[in-house]
């Protein structure tokens, strides 16, 4: 499945941060926010990712030298000028060529949403759009929605005036879209998707939404940007932090979530790891995938493990896939 992530805005609200360095290009916790959000999309089978890029490209460039981050295929797409969050989608979408169910997500967002779970309703409701709403304490900051009992968005109001809606519930910046939305943004045209685009798809009945009650932040203010980094480490989010020990070589574009790795470990590129333990020293090639694994060796190219236990010394040729193997295997004698 593909996605657009939205990282082209300005990070205003960040300044002085954002003068150097772009908003998703920030840290939380030491790894890239981007790179946050993208592992979270690939859990839910997103394979590309088309970055909707405006202001300051080049940092994006040079942060994915190889176009992969966390183990997903990056696209990149420069507006030739700011084209508010519709006209950035649609170009985007139409620069990488989208033309099936897509993700889309503000670059500014940590959540723990459940994104099958999202692109699964979508497909029940058969809607045209469908919004991941969050409940908030003051939501004159954000798009306010109002749905039915089952599920359709009756208003959608952004950055509502005080006393304009009575709902609590905001847009919380992630969406799954039908090619269709796509065809209701002219080309080359400044829209917003908030202003615009929702409200227009509400009149026409279209767009749906699902409200979840766990993690959700969008880093985009001091306040928040500290409490997305303290709230990372003091363990307020599902997904866990991994550990990464000194001197450890992991590369910007290989993705770990809840992992230890050790002291001195090389992790190529693309490699994906995930509720695994590098143990000190040991080496993963590029587009490694290890799950529920215990690594001390070398694991080749290509390679996967899932629920295995590899010793000290062996190297793992390229393009293995192992299941619960134990490497040497302690029941042969030799
Ligand atoms: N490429 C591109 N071009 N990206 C843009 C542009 C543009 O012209 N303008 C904004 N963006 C990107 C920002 O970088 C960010 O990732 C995303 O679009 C949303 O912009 P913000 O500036 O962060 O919007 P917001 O936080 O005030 O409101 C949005 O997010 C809320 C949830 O956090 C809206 O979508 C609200 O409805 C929503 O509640
Ligand atoms: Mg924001």
């Amino acid at each position: 499945m593909h996605a657009v992530v939205l990282v082209g805005g300005f990070g205003t609200r960040l300044r002085p941060l954002t003068l150097s360095t772009p908003k998703p290009l920030l840290p939380i916790a030491n790894v890239r926010q981007l790179e946050h959000l993208i592992a979270h999309l690939s859990t839910a089978g997103v394979t590309h990712v088309a970055l909707a890029l405006g202001f300051k490209p080049e940092p994006f460039f040079e942060a994915f030298p190889d176009g992969m981050c966390a183990g997903v295929q990056l696209h990149y797409a420069v507006e030739p000028e700011p084209l508010d969050t519709a006209g950035a989608i649609a170009f985007a979408a139409r620069d990488a060529g989208i033309t099936d169910t897509f993700v889309v997500m503000n670059g500014d967002i940590l959540c723990d949403l459940d994104v099958a779970a999202l692109v699964a309703f979508h497909k029940a409701q058969g809607a045209e759009g469908t919004l991941h709403l969050t409940p908030v304490d003051d939501p004159s900051q954000y798009g306010v929605v109002e749905t039915t009992a089952d599920g359709k968005v009756q208003r959608f109001v952004e950055k509502p005036a005080p006393g304009e809606s009575e709902s609590n519930v905001v847009n919380a910046g992630t969406y799954v879209l039908e090619p269709s939305v796509i065809d209701r943004i002219p080309a080359g045209e400044k829209i917003s998707i908030e202003r615009v685009v929702f409200p227009s798809m509400v009149a026409d009945g279209t767009l749906s939404a699902m409200p979840t009650d766990d993690y959700w932040i969008d880093t985009g203010r001091p306040d928040t940007y500290l409490k997305a980094n303290l709230d990372l480490i003091d363990g307020s989010r599902q997904s866990i932090l991994s550990s990464i020990g000194a001197n450890a070589h992991i590369d910007a574009s290989a993705s770990i979530t809840h992992s230890v790795i050790g002291e001195g470990c090389v992790v190529g590129a693309g490699c994906v790891v995930t509720d695994s333990v590098l143990l000190a020293g040991s080496v993963l090639g590029d587009r490694v995938r290890v799950e529920r694994s215990m690594v001390m060796g070398s694991v080749s190219d290509e390679s996967s493990l899932q629920d295995c236990v590899i010793g000290a010394g062996v190297v793992i040729p390229a393009g293995e896939h192992l299941q619960n193997a134990r490497v040497p295997d302690p029941e042969q004698k030799s």
